[in-house]
């Protein structure tokens, strides 16, 4: 049985309860965040809480997340999940349980933290020998996903309609833009350089991508940011996904046509396995503050 973290304290997941007022559930009232955590070391982690507060304030949730990351590591300890290869971390925060309105309550409420921790692995090699696949879909979300909200719907039905087709994430397109993936930032390479779409209200700004923005200026890959129309997605040599679940994600076609010669591009693997590299620094780094 799985210990989950709710309101301040550590329980098993059977006997968290949260009320039917809370507006998370109700209206989608809260925003989350996604750790991954590799032999317990977690990756990012201020980042992460940099992100939750820009998100928090954004909603005007009144949270003070001193302490979470602390909570966040217990968590995977509480389970197990020291030694696992990876583990993700989901921490949920919602405004809180009040009386239904669209407006915000105009009395104090005390905002619902949720968390859990689950083992996760990469997807099997034969799925990496086959390829990642995508369609592209409408982008179908509000006008501020740079906000991370649990309302997830339109991401969700993107995603389903991806699986339903059976490839492996959809592509969202908006205005003739190729934005990002339903649950990863998305990127192309052309004529050797990595394009991603610009920060900005249209798109959450992964920390993974971040941390790949990082990793092309290492290695000496030049980076565009800027919008990736659809009709390039055909000439580009290279396209990708990042984001905390799948890291570096290698996309090998689209709508049925392969991207250049249909495997893992030179770039991509470079980025891919600089990220890895980054992974492996930053556990040496924290078991030698380990006393
Ligand atoms: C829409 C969207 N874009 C990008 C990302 C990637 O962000 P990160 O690298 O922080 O996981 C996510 C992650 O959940 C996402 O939901």
């Amino acid at each position: 049985m799985s210990t989950v973290y709710l309101n301040g304290a550590f329980v098993p997941k059977s006997e968290a309860k949260v009320s039917v007022e809370d507006r998370g559930f109700l209206l989608g009232d809260g925003v989350y965040e996604v750790a991954s955590f590799y032999e317990g070391v977690p990756l990012c982690m201020d980042r992460h809480m940099a992100r939750l507060e820009r998100s928090l304030a954004a909603l005007r949730i009144d949270f003070d997340v001193e302490g979470i990351d602390g909570v966040l590591r217990e968590l995977v300890s509480r389970n197990g999940l020291d030694t696992a290869e990876r583990s993700l971390v989901y921490l949920q925060i919602t405004r809180g349980a009040a009386p239904r309105t669209h407006y915000f309550p105009t009395e104090p409420v005390e905002p619902t933290i949720y968390a859990y921790a689950a083992s996760w692995s990469r997807p099997p090699q034969d799925a990496w020998d086959r390829g990642f696949r995508a369609i592209t879909v409408p982008d179908r979300r509000w006008m501020r996903v740079d906000i991370k909200t649990i309302l997830l719907l339109p991401n969700g039905m993107a995603y389903q309609d991806a699986l339903e087709a059976g490839v492996d994430d959809a592509i969202l397109v908006r205005d003739g833009v190729a934005i990002e993936g339903t649950h990863q930032n998305f990127w192309g390479v052309f004529d050797g350089r990595a394009v991603t779409h610009p920060e900005s209200n249209l798109i959450l700004a992964g920390i993974t991508r971040g941390v790949v923005l990082e990793v092309a200026d290492e290695l000496g890959i030049p980076v565009e940011q800027r919008a990736i129309q659809v009709e390039e997605l055909q000439h580009a040599d290279e396209l990708f996904f990042t984001g905390t679940t799948g890291e570096v994600r290698p996309c090998v076609e689209v709508d049925g046509s392969k991207i250049g010669n249909g495997r893992t591009g030179p770039v991509t693997h470079a980025l891919s396995e600089g990220f890895l590299r980054r992974v492996a620094r930053m556990k040496e780094a924290a078991t030698a503050a380990t006393p």
